[in-house]
C-alpha cells in the first residue's frame, strides 16, 4: 500500500477535485483505491462525489465502530473514509485518537494499492500529522501569489518542524504548461534559498478546465464528465508517473507506513 498525502497551505486551490480525479485514475490502472478524507472538521470528499455517509470518522472516535467498519465503496470502484463535518473537536486529534487510529489502520488499509489523504488547509498539527505518516507528498499550488505563499508556508514548517524532505508540486489552474513551469521555478528558487534541505520535484501541470466546475456542481468526477479534457489527460498522465515509480518492494510498504507513525 502506498500512501500519498495532497495538501495546499491555502484553501480553494483544487486539492478534493485533485484527490477524487487521481483516485478514479489509478482504479483505471487496476489500483484499489482508498481516500482518506483528512480534512476531518469539514468533510468535502463525500459532497464532491453527491454522496451521504450514514457513518464517519467520529464513529470511531467514539469507539461504536472500528475504521474498516466505516470504509466506503463509491460507484467508481475506489473507496472512501468519510470526515465529519462541523465538527470543531476534530480539528486537533488527540494523542489517544492518533493511537485510536494507530491500532486499526493496518486492517482497514491492508486490501489497498493505494491510499489518499485528502489534507484540510493551512499548517495544524493535523496537517503534519497526515503529511507524515505519507510516503509521497504532494503539494498543490496555483499561480495566485497567496497559494505560492502559503504553499511555502506550509514546506517551511514541514521541513523545519517535522523534517521532511521530499515534496512534489502539481500546479494547477494555469493557462498552459509554460506558466505552470514559472510557477514551478519560482517555488524551486525560493526554497533553495530558504529552505536547502527540501527536494521539491515537479509531478504535473492542471490546466484550468470549466469543466471542473461543472463537475462539482453535478457531483461527478471530471474524468467521467469530460474523459477526453485536457485535465483528464493530464491527470492520467500524473496517476501512470505515481504508479511507475512506486516502491518496489511492495511489502514493504505498509510495514513502512506503520514504523512511520510509530516514530512520530
Ligand atoms: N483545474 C481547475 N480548473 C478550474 N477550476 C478549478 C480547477 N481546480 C479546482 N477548481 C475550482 O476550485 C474550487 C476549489 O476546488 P477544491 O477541489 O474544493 O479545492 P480545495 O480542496 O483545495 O479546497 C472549486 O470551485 C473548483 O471548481
Ligand atoms: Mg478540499
Amino acid at each position: 500500500m502506498k500512501s500519498i498525502s495532497v495538501a495546499s497551505g491555502k484553501g480553494g486551490v483544487g486539492k478534493t477535485s485533485f484527490v477524487i480525479n487521481l483516485a478514479l485514475a489509478l482504479e483505471e490502472l487496476n489500483q484499489r483505491v482508498l481516500i482518506f478524507d483528512a480534512d476531518l472538521g469539514l468533510a468535502n470528499v463525500d459532497i464532491m462525489l453527491g454522496l451521504s455517509p450514514k457513518f464517519d470518522i467520529r464513529y470511531v472516535f467514539s469507539g461504536q465502530l472500528t475504521l474498516s467498519d466505516i470504509v466506503l465503496k463509491t460507484e467508481y470502484g475506489f473507496s472512501l473514509i468519510p470526515a465529519g463535518s462541523g465538527v470543531n473537536e476534530l480539528t486537533h486529534l488527540t494523542t489517544s485518537q492518533k493511537l485510536l487510529l494507530r491500532a486499526q489502520m493496518e486492517e482497514a488499509f491492508k486490501p489497498y494499492d493505494f491510499l489518499i489523504f485528502d489534507i484540510s488547509a493551512g499548517i495544524s498539527d493535523n496537517v503534519l500529522f497526515f503529511t507524515q505518516l505519507a510516503e509521497e507528498k504532494i503539494v498543490i499550488v496555483t499561480p495566485e501569489p497567496t497559494s505560492l505563499a502559503d504553499a511555502y508556508a506550509y514546506l517551511k514548517v514541514a521541513t523545519k518542524r517535522a523534517r521532511l524532505k521530499e515534496f512534489n508540486l502539481v500546479v494547477n489552474m494555469v493557462r498552459d504548461d509554460q506558466e505552470g513551469k514559472k510557477i514551478y521555478q519560482q517555488l524551486l528558487f525560493v526554497c533553495e534559498k530558504f529552505l536547502p534541505d527540501l527536494k521539491l520535484g515537479l509531478l504535473g501541470i492542471l490546466p484550468y478546465d470549466e469543466c471542473v466546475k461543472r463537475s462539482i456542481r453535478s457531483q461527478i468526477p471530471y474524468l467521467k464528465l469530460c474523459p477526453d479534457a485536457k485535465i483528464s489527460v493530464k491527470i492520467r498522465e500524473i496517476a501512470m508517473k505515481i504508479l511507475q515509480r512506486r516502491n518496489l518492494r511492495k511489502d514493504k510498504e505498509l510495514e513502512q507506513f506503520l514504523e512511520r507513525f510509530t516514530n512520530l
